[in-house]
C-alpha cells in the first residue's frame, strides 16, 4: 500500500525522505509528496503525481537548495490511491487550513464522510477528496500547544486503520506517529530518528528498530521515540529489535529489475528457508517456531490455509502436500471470503495464514476471526515482526529476504518449500515411514540445485517469450498439484505484462474456455512427467485441434511431451511434491521476458501494490 517516511536529525531531511521513499516505492506509486520544516517557521510542502523521481525533481525546482539543506525535520509519502484519483491535490501530505500541520497516512478512515461533513459544517474548506485530509483538520482543531495530545484527540474520533506521521510548525523538532492496522517502524540512530512503514527504508541508516503496535502513539525526536497507548494515554515500552537484512538485499545489484534479481535469488532464498530445518537421519523437519508438540501435531484433524494472491496459490499447493503426505484434509481459502463466510472451525483444526508481507488486511482479518473462534493459528510470513507474525505468535518464517518486485516470486517458492517441510513433519507423525521421510528430505535438500537448473534456461525461455510477447490472451493449464501453479503462472503474466491470462484445471478448459481458443491464443500446458501427465497431454490435443499454439513445460528428456507441443520450456525431473517449485520458476522467467519485451514497468505494474493493507 502507501509508504511513509519521517525524519528528525542533523542531516538534510529531504535526502533521507527521498531515499526512503525510493525504497518504499514498491508499496504504492501513483503520486508522492513531502513536507519539510523550513527555517523560516513555515512548512515546505511539495507534491507530484507519478514516481518519486518526479517528486525529487520538483523539490529541486520548488525550494531553494539552501533551504532544502537546512531542513532537518520532515515527513513524506508515496501513495496508492484508495479515496480519490491520483492527483496532486489528493497526494500526501495533507495539510490543515492554516498550513501549520501536515499529515501522511496509510490506511483508510472509514467514517471520514461523517467527520468531513461535521468539519464542513464548522466552515472548514477541504482541498482534496482524501479521507486523510479530515485528520489534518481534526488535529488542527484540537491543537492547543501539545501536538501529541491533539493527535490523540483526533484519532479517538476516527474509525478505520492508519499508520500516520504528523508535523506541526509549532513543534519543529517533533514528528508524531501512530499506528492502528498499518505498519510503522521507528529506526533509532545516533542523534537522529527515522520512521517508515517498513524497514527497507531504514536499514541504510540504522539496524536498531522499534515496531509500533496497534494503539501506539508516539513523539519522535532526534533522541528517539516516546510511546503511549491511545486508549490509556499511559506511557508504553516497546523493545528495540535488530534488523538482520543486509543493506544490499534491497538493491538491484546489477540486475535490470528487482523481479529478475529476486527470481535469480531463489536458490539462496530456498537454502535459507530450508537451513537447519531438515533432520536427515530421522527423516523429518524441525519447525520449532510452530510451537506444537508431536502429540498436538498428530491431533490436527484438518487444516485451513488462508491467504491472498500468490500466497493463496501457495496455500492451494499446500492442500496437495498435506493431503498427499500427511492425510490431513486441507481447505485453502481466500482470506476475505474466509472471514465473511462465518467459517466452521473445530478446536482440533489448524489455521495457517500465508503472507509475504505479514500485513495484508484480508489475511490479518482472517487470522483474527480464527483466533476469535479459538483455533490454533500459525503464520507463514517473510517479514520478521510483521503484524500477522506477531498476532499468530507461532509459525515459520520464510527467510527469503526483502521482496521488492511487486509480483511475488521468491516468496512463493519459499512458501511452498516451507509447506513441504510442514507436510513432511505432519506426515511423519502419521503415515510416512522413516525411510520415506529420509527420501523426501533428500529431495527437499536438492530443491535449490534443481532451481539452478531452471535458471540456466533463462535465455531459452526468453526466446520462447519473444515468440508470444505480443499476444492478447493466454491460458495456463495444469492438473492436480500443478493446477495452482497454472494459476500462479497466469497471475505473473497478467500482473506484469497486462496480457489477459487465465489459469484452469487442464480438464476444465473444455467446459467453456475452449470456445476462446484459436491460433492467436497460446496455451501454456504444465506437462511435467508426474502422475496425470498423460491426461494433460490429452487436453493438449484438444487445444491443438482448435489451432491454439501450445507451450509445454516439460521434464528434460521427455520426448513424448516435447513432440506434442509447439514450444518447449524444460524443467528438471522431480517428484510431484517438488514440481510446483521448479515449474513456477520457469513461468516467472517467461512472464518476466514477455513483460520486458512489451516495455512494461516490471517492478511496479500499474494499479498494483506490494502490500495491500485495506480490505
Ligand atoms: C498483493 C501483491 C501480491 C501478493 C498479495 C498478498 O496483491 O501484489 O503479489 O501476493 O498482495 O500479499 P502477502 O504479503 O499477504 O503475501
Amino acid at each position: 500500500m502507501c509508504g511513509i517516511v519521517g525524519f528528525v536529525g542533523d542531516r538534510p531531511a529531504a535526502d533521507v525522505l527521498l531515499n526512503g521513499l525510493r525504497r518504499l516505492e514498491y508499496r504504492g506509486y501513483d503520486s508522492a509528496g513531502l513536507a519539510l520544516m523550513g527555517t523560516d517557521g513555515a512548512l515546505h510542502v511539495v507534491k507530484q503525481t507519478g514516481k518519486v523521481s518526479a517528486l525529487a525533481e520538483k523539490v529541486r525546482k520548488a525550494i531553494p537548495r539552501k533551504e532544502v539543506r537546512a531542513a532537518h525535520v520532515g515527513i513524506a509519502h508515496t501513495r496508492w490511491a484508495t479515496h480519490g484519483l491520483p492527483t496532486e491535490a489528493n497526494a500526501h501530505p495533507q495539510v490543515s487550513a492554516d498550513g501549520k500541520i501536515a499529515v501522511v497516512h496509510n490506511g483508510i478512515i472509514e467514517n471520514y464522510a461523517a467527520v468531513r461533513a461535521q468539519l464542513e459544517g464548522r466552515g472548514v474548506v477541504f482541498a482534496s477528496q482524501t479521507d486523510t485530509e479530515v485528520l489534518a483538520h481534526l488535529i488542527a482543531a484540537y491543537e492547543h500547544g501539545d501536538l501529541l495530545a491533539a493527535v490523540m484527540e483526533a484519532l479517538r474520533r476516527v474509525d478505520g486503520t492508519y499508520g500516520i506521521a504528523v508535523v506541526s510548525t509549532e513543534h519543529p523538532g517533533q514528528v508524531v506517529v501512530a499506528r492502528k492496522g498499518s505498519p510503522l517502524v521507528v529506526g533509532v540512530g545516533d542523534g537522529e530518528t527515522i520512521v517508515a512503514s517498513d524497514v527497507s527504508a531504514i536499514v541504510s541508516m540504522t539496524r536498531n528498530v522499534i515496531y509500533l503496535q496497534d494503539g501506539d502513539v508516539g513523539v519522535v525526536t532526534a533522541d528517539g521515540v516516546r510511546l503511549y497507548g491511545l486508549d490509556t494515554s499511559a506511557s508504553v515500552e516497546r523493545p528495540v529489535a535488530s534488523v538482520e537484512w543486509e543493506v544490499g538485499a534491497a538493491e538491484k545489484e546489477g540486475y535490470e529489475h528487482f523481479m529478475l534479481k529476486e527470481i535469480f535469488e531463489q536458490p539462496s532464498s530456498l537454502r535459507n528457508a530450508l537451513r537447519g530445518r531438515l533432520e536427515m537421519n530421522r527423516g523429518t523437519a524441525i519447525l520449532s517456531g510452530l510451537n506444537l508438540t508431536p502429540r498436538e501435531l498428530a491431533g490436527i484433524r484438518r487444516c485451513v490455509i488462508v491467504g491472498c494472491g500468490t500466497s493463496l496459490h501457495a496455500g492451494m499447493v499446500g492442500k496437495y502436500l498435506f493431503e498427499g503426505l500427511a492425510d490431513v484434509p486441507t481447505s485453502p481459502e481466500q482470506a476475505a471470503e474466509f472471514r465473511y463466510c462465518n467459517p466452521i472451525l473445530a478446536p482440533d483444526d489448524l489455521v495457517i495464514a500465508i503472507s509475504q508481507s505479514g500485513e495484508t488486511a484480508d489475511t490479518l482479518a482472517a487470522v483474527r476471526e480464527a483466533v476469535q473462534k479459538g483455533t490454533v493459528v500459525a503464520g507463514l510470513c517473510n517479514v520478521v515482526g510483521s503484524t500477522i507474525a506477531r498476532e499468530t505468535g507461532r509459525g515459520v518464517y520464510l527467510h527469503a529476504g526483502p521482496e521488492i518486485g511487486v509480483a511475488s516470486t521468491k516468496a512463493f517458492t519459499s512458501q511452498v518449500a516451507v509447506l513441504l517441510l510442514l507436510a513432511l513433519k505432519m506426515g511423519r507423525g502419521r503415515r510416512l515411514s522413516r525411510e520415506e521421510g529420509m527420501t523426501l528430505c533428500r529431495e527437499i535438500e536438492g530443491i535449490p540445485g534443481l532451481v539452478e537448473q531452471v535458471l540456466a534456461q533463462n535465455e531459452r525461455i526468453a526466446q520462447v517469450a519473444e515468440k508470444y510477447a505480443q499476444v492478447r490472451d493466454a491460458f495456463f493449464i495444469g492438473r492436480g498439484i500443478l493446477y495452482p501453479t497454472a494459476l500462479e503462472g497466469a497471475l505473473k503474466l497478467k500482473e506484469i505484462s497486462y496480457i489477459h491470462a487465465e489459469g484452469y484445471q487442464a480438464a476444465e478448459l473444455k467446459h467453456g474456455p475452449i470456445a476462446l481458443l484459436d491460433e492467436s491464443v497460446p496455451v501454456v500446458a504444465l506437462l511435467n512427467d508426474i502422475p496425470g501427465k498423460e491426461k494433460t497431454l490429452g487436453n493438449v490435443e484438444e487445444c491443438r485441434a482448435r489451432k491454439a499454439p501450445v507451450i509445454g513445460i516439460v521434464t528434460a528428456g521427455d520426448e513424448a511431451a516435447t513432440a506434442a507441443v509447439a514450444d518447449v520450456i524444460e524443467v528438471p525431473r522431480t517428484s510431484s511434491y517438488v514440481a510446483p517449485i521448479v515449474t513456477a520458476v520457469a513461468l516467472q522467467i517467461f512472464a518476466y521476458h514477455v513483460a520486458r519485451l512489451r516495455g512494461c514497468e516490471i517492478d511496479q505494474p500499474r494499479n498494483l501494490a506490494k502490500s495491500v493493507t485495506v480490505e
